[in-house]
């Protein structure tokens, strides 16, 4: 089920048109109520989404760890903690996140190459699951914090596989130009050494080799180059536990089919099993990326007589800047309009000029040339005032935003079946010098 959909208006005055619904709430009357921009997510499809990972791994029930860096929104995060997630965080502030809400520390791993003395203390004494380790030096840190504690600490070893995932280069993370991971070599180092370590439980193997990843193939060649690994392991006496595979389950961000997690399952499920080892995913963007959208008004037309036509709208690169970063392709449609919302976009294409369109460039305020929502797009013709929806912002969107130009962020909005409520407040400009002396 679609989420948010356009749905044919059958009274007056307003017969015929399509206007967009979140579930069974118009989208229009959030914006009436909380202005623009406005992020506005679907509980229910969140759920859905977690639901659709959890089904399809379920013959290994594995241990499903929410990416909070995709949308760290308490409200999102406490939502899927009450569905059983777990979390993948990557920083103090994301753990001081997640422990606010409540959750379960003992469903919390924690990755990242440059995890800090007070970082990994914090989460030590805080009981969470596992630290996904990104070099010796920083299993040799954790080692001495973990022993001055007087703790052992779970720990799984960050492969850095050499895998491309075939993405774009600035998501890519398992290659090995990039700086993740720890390679093969250098982990049969670590094994050999693991006594010198009485802080430390070397319980896994983890990997993430980037986002959003397209084929089950690269996973595949991941999975298969850790289980040659794992008789090294074995040789020195550590058993491994759990192998984790990261996040970079893709979404259609252009309407198009893409891989399903029952897909990534069916090739994944034998290969984990085959190592009889327990699973752990770190999903982020499957679950929250098309369960968001950013509303934004567009403020002014302007048109040039060199031929270029542009839509300057409210919203702009520090409220959603993956167009901007990776040149990403995000749908964005008008709330309303006559012209049906096309079931599938081809970016790849010439733009096709249909009755009641016309080719514009979707462009935000900010003065930077790069702030560009949409280029060269086929949009319904719209005026100063209209609405438009920029579709699959729900991963990475609001969680990148900043303050860029001084601009107060946007508010989240989160639309449960028939009502809707403020999660994170719009930002005011006392906000923006709040912290200024
Ligand atoms: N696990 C680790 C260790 C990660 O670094 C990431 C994402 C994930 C899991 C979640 O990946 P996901 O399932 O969401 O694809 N800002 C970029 C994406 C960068 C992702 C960074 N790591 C974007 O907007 O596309």
């Amino acid at each position: 089920m679609n989420h948010f959909e356009y749905r044919k208006i059958v009274n007056p005055p307003f017969f015929g048109r399509n206007e967009l619904f979140c579930d069974n709430v118009r989208v229009e009357d959030i914006v009436s109520s909380v202005g623009t921009p406005a992020y506005i997510y679907s509980g229910k499809a969140i759920l859905t989404n977690f639901n659709e990972i959890k089904d399809a791994f379920a013959p290994l029930n594995p241990l499903i760890c929410f990416s909070v860096k995709s949308n760290s929104n308490l409200t999102i995060c406490k939502t899927l903690a009450e569905a059983g997630s777990g979390f993948d965080v990557v920083s103090g502030g994301e753990l001081y996140r997640v422990l606010k809400i409540g959750a379960d520390p003992s469903k919390v791993v924690f990755a990242g190459v440059g995890k800090n003395s007070n970082e990994i203390r914090y989460a030590i004494e805080n009981n969470i699951f596992m630290f996904n380790v990104e070099s010796q030096n920083e299993l040799e840190n954790i080692n001495k914090i973990a022993t001055d504690l007087n703790k052992i600490v779970r720990i799984a070893l960050r492969i850095n596989p050499d895998v491309d995932p075939r993405t774009h280069a600035k998501t890519t993370t398992g290659k090995k130009e990039n700086k993740f991971g720890i390679d093969f070599v250098t982990a049969g180092k670590i094994l050999r050494q693991a006594r010198k370590y009485p802080g430390i439980k070397l319980a896994g193997l983890h990997v993430h080799l980037g986002s959003p990843i397209y084929t089950t193939e690269p996973y595949v060649k991941a999975l298969k180059k850790l289980t040659k690994f794992l008789p090294e392991c074995n040789q020195y006496g550590i058993k491994i536990e759990y192998i984790n595979i990261g996040g970079g389950y893709c979404i259609s961000y252009t309407g198009e089919e893409v891989t399903r997690p029952a897909d990534y399952a069916m090739d994944i499920i034998p290969l984990v099993r085959q190592t009889g080892c327990k699973l752990i995913m770190e999903p982020g963007r499957f679950i929250v990326g098309n369960a968001g959208i950013l509303i934004t008004r567009v403020t002014y037309i302007k048109e040039s007589s060199y031929g270029k036509k542009f839509v300057i709208c409210d919203a702009a690169m520090n409220d959603l800047i993956r167009p901007t970063l990776y040149d990403a392709y995000h749908r964005t449609w008008p709330l309303k309009s006559n012209v049906p919302y096309p079931k599938i976009e081809y970016p790849e294409e010439k733009p096709i000029v249909k009755r009641g369109t016309e080719v514009v460039d979707v462009v935000g305020p900010v003065c930077e040339s790069s702030d560009v929502f949409a280029k060269n797009r086929v949009l319904p013709k719209v005026k100063e005032g209209d609405l438009l929806a920029i579709f699959s912002a729900g991963a990475y969107g609001f969680s990148m935003s900043s303050n860029y130009n001084s601009r107060p962020r946007a508010c989240e909005i989160m639309v449960n079946g028939e009502s809707f409520s403020t999660i994170r407040k719009r930002e005011t400009c006392e906000d923006l010098i709040s912290l200024e002396l």
